[in-house]
Parts: structure tokens; sequence; C-alpha cells
């Protein structure tokens, strides 16, 4: 059988806004957001805002191309879990997709592998597209253990998943020492991590896989730098925090095509 030719992935942009902008700084971003961009797209476009401005960011992105996602969900159908938000629940205001096993909350809520693995799985019986973010903090990058511990996350994220839906799954490399510091990972050092979590797809799901799951890059991701890293072969897409906050700075990041054609 020949190889699996390479087949070009749709970009997904996503913003990631954190713990910020209230409904009504929602609805200032939005609209001035829908003005900037083009009015057809070449990316997958996820706007993910605080659970509190999901149903009216909703509203307002109706019949756009402009999706939307969750920051996080929890793992159970319902019940006693005070404080938490099910699947279902951001299905019915909405989202297409959940940010899952964020950095910030592995290391602030004690998020482990195995939760992540789980919060998976129910994003996926409810029709929810996992945006899974994997990634290294400094120490273990000057250590040498970048692969080896995002060669681990990817394993325990994704096991005992079907193929079916590994191929839908997206997948995030944030490199911790780079969220929210200004420092970018280069596009050799994005390259050589996404190019080592696809050959982990391939090894365990094959080439099929392999080539079809998008991986973003995620780590001070500014209008300066997204084409730079979107030239690089693996690297599908942006997880964007910061410079997502600012309607006109991530239209530029959705936009970085046109951006390189006026820098050239
Ligand atoms: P940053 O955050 O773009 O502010 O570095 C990215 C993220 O945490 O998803």
């Amino acid at each position: 059988m020949p190889e699996v030719s390479s087949p070009k992935r749709r970009p997904l942009i996503a913003a990631n806004w954190k713990m910020n902008k209230t409904p009504s700084e929602t609805e200032l971003f939005i609209n001035e957001f829908l003005r900037a961009l083009p009015p057809k797209l070449d990316s997958d476009v996820v706007v993910c805002p605080p659970f509190t401005s999901l149903a009216l960011a909703r509203s307002l992105i109706e019949g756009t191309a402009v999706a939307l996602g969750a920051q996080n969900i929890n793992e159970n159908v319902s019940g006693a879990f005070t404080g938490e938000i099910s699947p279902a629940m951001l299905v019915a205001v909405g989202c297409h997709y959940a940010i899952i096993g964020h950095s910030e909350r592995r290391q602030l809520y004690g998020e482990t592998d195995a939760l992540i693995k789980k919060k998976i799985k129910a994003a996926f019986q409810n029709q929810l597209t996992p945006i899974a973010c994997v990634g290294e903090t400094l120490q273990e990058r000057e250590a040498n253990k970048t692969l080896e511990v995002v060669e681990r996350q990817i394993r325990g994220a994704l096991e005992g998943l079907p193929s079916a839906e590994t191929q839908r799954i997206v997948l995030a490399y944030e490199p911790i020492w780079a969220i929210g510091t200004g420092k970018t990972a280069s596009p050799a050092q994005a390259q050589e991590v996404h190019l080592a979590i696809r050959n982990i797809l391939k090894d365990q799901y094959g080439s099929q896989t392999s080539l079809s799951v998008r991986i973003l890059y995620g780590g001070s991701v500014k209008p300066d730098n997204m084409a730079e890293l979107m030239a690089c072969e693996d690297v599908d897409g942006g997880l964007v925090g910061g410079a997502s906050l600012d309607a006109k700075s991530f239209a530029e990041i959705v936009n970085y095509k046109s951006k390189k054609r006026a820098g050239q």
C-alpha cells in the first residue's frame, strides 16, 4: 500500500480568555472581532470565554463561522458536584469545543492525566471536540525531558480512546515556560515537539490518524509570530491566551496569511 500522503489539515485558531471578560466586555469584543474578520475564513476559529459569557457569546456569533468553546468541563453527567459544569450543559449553550487539561488546570487545580482522560471521554460522549493540552515546564525542558513528558501526557490522555475519536481530537502543545511570559517557542522548537507528537500518534493509531489530528501551538502566540509558527509542517493552528483578549490582535492572528504577505 502506498504511504498515505499528507492532506493539509484545516488550521484551527482558538482564543482562550481564561478568567477574563464580563458579559458586556464579551459583547464589545465579539462585535469588534466580527467586524475585523474577512468574509471567508481559511481556518476554524473558536472563542472560549468564561462560562458566564457563553450564552451571550453564542447569540452574538450565531450565523457566523466562529465557533464556541468552553475552557473546562466536568467528567460526570450530573449530580452533587458543586460549582461544576457538565458537557451536556455546555452543548446546550452552543459549545462545540472544550479545552481540556490546560497546564493551569493541571498545576493549580491538580488535574492528572487520568482525570484528563475521563474528561476527553466525556467530551466525545457529548459531541464536544476536546482541545487537549500538553506541555513541559522550564525545569523539564532544561533537564532534556520535554519529549518524555509530552509523550506521557499524550499516551495518558488518549489511552483506550477508539481510533475514530482520536482522529477528531485537537491537541495543543503549550510549553509552560512560554505561557503568558512573552517567550514563544521558536518555530524549530515547536516543530520538533509537534513532529514527536505526530509520531506518537502514528505509533499508536497509524498514519491515517497521525495525519488527521490537528496539533495547535500555544504559548505567547502574537500577531507577529503566528505566520512563522504556522509555516511549520506540523503546526496546525494556535491556542491563544493574552493576545486573544484584544479583538484586533486576535483578528490579526486569524488573518496571519495576509499579514505575512503584507510584510514580504
Ligand atoms: P498565552 O496563553 O497566549 O497568554 O501565552 C496561552 C494559553 O495559556 O493557552
